[in-house]
């Protein structure tokens, strides 16, 4: 007859020593299982005796519950160990150093858009935009370029190829069509907004990619320019030559900053003039509202009355005035970069030299902190 309690004690043994779940659930099986040691045990009480089964029943059912309850202890222990070993292995050392990682940087063209742009919007400005590649009609004919006249040239244009009604579009050759666009919006819409009582002046800024075939130290095939528009009744110079000395004044964070309009030609403003700002060049990097030279800044203008008449308005209600900046070089002015091909060489040495922290401290006024 099978010694019940040595049967047990070799049972706890191996279960306690069984080193991980798979062969707990061997033991298991060959104890519990159906054909298992302990399981053919059971089945002797139904061949006993009542007698017999009287004293076998409890010392077996006893086994079989001692088993059980070996097997479902070890489960919790080998499962617990397990546990611990995969939470040891996957541990993560909070105190490693981070692995290098290239932080991006942005570049002086956008900062310089953003700051010009925050500049403009405090003064009123809105933003507009229009399409790269450009029709002659509002790259030039709108603008009071006469057809065939030599001004066409002055940009080095790039010309498409032709498309099929025979017409060949351009790679926009400065901000201004933008002009055009908007004056011709502000047309459509003034019937609607005179009735309503509500008609408004335009203030755009206009920020965008420009394009000409040139190229040396001040000059690149693309460039960035922000053309400026004001319409409204009764708007003279001397609002082009206060905004634009706000301007700068504001975005070079001095007012000490000396500026002077020479008179120039645009064919799409009368009179027209560049504006320069004072600068020093002696010491090869160029210093701003010092010195004894001067560096043009900004092309500008009254609005031309042909353009005014082309775009449906009436000179004799409408005046405004237009400027148009060269933003990557008011860039190289202010954060004194001496070659602006290097800012589209995408070389990313430059960039992390003269680029900007994308991540700035919160501003407290607008409430983030
Ligand atoms: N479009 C002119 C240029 O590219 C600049 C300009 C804009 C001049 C608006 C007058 C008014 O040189």
């Amino acid at each position: 007859m099978t010694d019940i309690s040595q049967l047990q004690t070799d049972l706890e043994g191996r279960i306690a020593a069984a080193a991980d779940l798979g062969a707990l659930e061997a033991i298991r099986v060959e104890a519990l299982g159906k054909t298992g040691t302990v399981s053919e045990l059971l089945k002797t009480l139904g061949r006993m005796t009542p007698d017999e089964r009287k004293v076998e029943g409890p010392r077996i059912n006893g086994l079989r519950d001692a088993v059980a309850a070996a097997v479902a202890a070890r489960k919790g222990a080998l499962e617990t160990a397990e546990l611990d070993a995969k939470l040891a292995s996957e541990r993560v050392d909070l105190s490693l150093p981070p692995p290098p990682q290239r932080r991006g940087r942005v570049h002086p063209t956008m900062q310089v858009l953003d700051e010009m742009i925050a500049v403009f919007a405090d003064m009123g400005f809105a933003l507009a935009e229009g399409p790269d590649i450009e029709d002659d009609f509002h790259n030039f004919t709108a603008l009071n370029f006469p057809p065939k006249h030599p001004a066409r040239e002055m940009h080095d244009t790039f010309w498409l190829p032709e498309d099929e009604k025979g017409e060949r579009k351009v790679l926009r050759t400065h901000t201004s069509p933008v002009q055009i666009r908007t004056m011709q919006r502000l047309n459509e819409k003034l019937p609607a907004w005179i009735a309503n009582g509500q008609e408004p002046p335009i203030r755009v800024i206009v920020p965008g990619r420009t394009y000409r075939s040139d190229s040396d130290a001040t000059h690149t095939p693309m460039f960035h320019q922000m053309e400026g528009l004001v319409i409204d009744r009764a708007i003279h110079m001397g609002h082009l030559k206060w905004t634009l000395d706000q301007f700068i004044a504001r975005f070079f964070e001095t007012p000490a900053v000396e500026s002077r309009f020479r008179p120039h030609h645009f064919p799409f403003t009368e009179p027209s003039a560049e504006m320069d700002v004072r600068c020093d060049r002696s010491g090869g990097d160029v210093k701003i509202g010092q010195g004894d030279d001067w560096m043009e800044v900004v092309g500008c203008g009254m609005v031309h009355p042909n353009v005014l008449r082309n775009c449906g308005l009436d000179p004799d209600v409408w005046q405004g005035f237009a400027f148009g900046f060269g933003i990557d070089r008011l860039g190289m002015l202010k954060y004194g970069m001496p070659d602006l091909r290097d800012m589209f060489a995408s070389d990313v040495r430059w960039l992390e030299h003269y680029g900007f922290s994308a991540f700035q401290a919160p501003n407290t006024s607008t409430g983030l902190s």
